[in-house]
């Protein structure tokens, strides 16, 4: 096998990537109580740097100071204490020659831990399938939400849209929404957690809507220099083995309403 594709640079976006070896996103729970950046952090991403990969994807990091927060020590995005706290990571990651991209999560209804409230929400009054993950310091089932206002939806866009203005103030070469395992947009798209009978509920396209309202309201904020992306599955962490309801044809709607506004990135974790 050939590989060394896989070293050549390429554009994403407005900007130029090293090589093709992008880091994951992978939730690691070592900030400090208050959502900011801890101590391990910088250590941790500054390695893949220095080992050359050419993009990273930071963990999960969250949105607002409302229903946002999964996880205790998750890191958060939602204010300018936590923004600054992120700019020795993008400064060592960036020195290294590597990209940083911020993934932004909303966790909804699989929210374990939330400094912030002690409610949950999400599309619909679901509980959600499976257990909290102990990994993460859950216990237990999840909690049933509440469901979702429409000024609190406006909330959730306002919290993707701010989040992402302060990724790029602290010197991030880009956001990825994510869309995907379970959480807030998943929760929409997926049937048996939206039974809403409004605009964001009922068909597939209906079901994207809200991934597609941020995804264009956050191009709209951070102009077209900035890589902006999403990430969609169909799998859960509580529920790994979901299929699309309507396979290929959801597909279709889903990959279309996506497409054509804007998006350098788009990871579909089938
Ligand atoms: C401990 C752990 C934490 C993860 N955290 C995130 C996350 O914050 N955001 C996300 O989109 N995916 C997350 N993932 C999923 C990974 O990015 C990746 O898709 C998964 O490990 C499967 O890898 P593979 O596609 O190489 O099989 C996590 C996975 C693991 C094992």
């Amino acid at each position: 096998m050939n590989s060394s594709k896989l070293f050549e640079p390429r554009s994403l976006g407005g900007i130029s990537v090293p090589n093709r070896l992008v880091v994951a996103p992978l939730t690691r729970t070592s900030a400090q109580a208050d959502g900011i950046v801890g101590p391990m952090m910088t250590d941790y991403y500054t390695n893949f740097a220095k080992g050359g990969f050419g993009a990273i994807i930071t963990e999960g990091t969250y949105t607002d100071q409302a229903y946002s927060q999964g996880y205790a020590n998750q890191p958060g995005i939602t204010s300018s204490v936590q923004q600054e706290s992120w700019r020795p990571v993008v400064d060592a990651v960036k020195s290294n020659g590597a990209k940083f991209i911020m993934q932004l999560m909303h966790a909804g209804a699989l929210s374990q831990f939330n400094a912030y409230n002690t409610e949950t929400r999400a599309p619909s009054s679901v509980l959600p399938k499976g257990e909290q993950m102990s990994v993460y310091k859950g216990q237990g089932s999840y909690k049933t939400p509440g469901e979702i206002s429409r000024p609190e939806i406006e909330q959730v866009i306002e919290g993707f849209v701010l989040s992402a203005r302060r990724a790029k103030q602290a010197g991030f070469d880009g956001v990825e929404i994510h869309g995907a395992n379970g959480y807030l947009l998943d929760q929409f798209l997926t049937d048996y957690t939206n039974n809403r009978t409004d605009a964001y509920g009922g068909s597939v396209a209906s079901r994207v809507r809200l991934a597609k309202e941020i995804a264009i309201a956050v191009r709209q904020e951070v102009g077209p220099d900035f890589v902006v992306g999403i990430r969609i599955s169909q799998g859960k962490v509580n529920d790994f083995d979901h299929k699309w309801t309507g396979g290929l044809s959801d597909a279709e709607i889903i990959f279309g309403a996506l497409s054509g506004i804007g998006l350098d990135l788009s990871l579909i974790h089938i």
